[in-house]
């Protein structure tokens, strides 16, 4: 093959993803195979986590992916370790950054060096429900003590606040009055997997 034949290969035209996870990593997949699916111009090249062994991880080193552990406390400051990140990301080229299931905070700098490029999903229908401590099971018993109608999920970019960023795509779920935290948050997980592909779908056919 010649280097010319290389450039036109419609591989050269993937956008890469970084996918960044802290636990089962069901987003994960579900994007995973998502990206199949739809056949969409882009694949994930890197799974990073704060630790080392989680359902994500293993699936991404079952899968083939590089599997990347990056706990903070390796590192002696904090600047450190948003340098460190921020070369994990530069040196493989790193497009877009999915935020699936990541429990720790993206330093500042790293967001600053991927302006609109970092994506998060949060299990409730933001700008409520979002923000500090609003994460896990926290999140369905607070819209359920609140008496909400309706929750569902959103893929937002990642901005200096949290939860704070712009919107790209919501799913909504009914609250039915005999809902659990537990009921509605596999209603809202179930929305997810659906939603964080179609989002990415949005947002490639903007840098296409
Ligand atoms: C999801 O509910 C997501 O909204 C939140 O963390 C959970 C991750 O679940 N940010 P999984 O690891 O993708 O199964």
């Amino acid at each position: 093959m010649t280097t010319d034949s290389k450039s036109r290969s419609p591989l050269h035209f993937k956008k890469r993803l970084a996918v960044f996870c802290s636990g089962g990593g069901s987003n994960f997949r579900a994007i995973y195979s998502g990206i199949t699916k739809k056949n969409l111009p882009a694949e994930i090249v890197l799974c990073l986590s704060n630790r080392s062994q989680c359902g994500a991880m293993d699936f991404a080193r079952s899968a083939g992916i590089e599997a990347l552990h990056l706990p903070e406390k390796q590192f002696a400051t904090s600047d450190a370790f948003a340098e460190a990140m921020t070369e994990a990301l530069q040196s493989r080229k790193i497009d877009f950054v999915l935020l699936a299931g990541y429990l720790k905070k993206i330093p500042a700098a790293v967001v600053r060096q991927f302006p609109k490029r970092i994506l998060n999903i949060h299990p409730a229908l933001l700008p409520k429900f979002g923000g500090d401590g609003m994460y896990g099971h926290f999140v369905h018993e607070a819209v359920i003590a609140a008496g909400e109608h309706e929750s569902g999920a959103t893929v937002h970019f990642v901005g200096a606040e949290y939860d704070k960023g712009e919107i790209v795509l919501q799913s909504r779920v009914a609250v039915e009055p005999a809902d659990t935290a537990e009921t509605l948050a596999a209603k809202v997980l179930a929305t997810e997997h659906l939603l964080y592909t179609d989002a990415l779908q949005k947002i490639l056919a903007l840098h296409a």
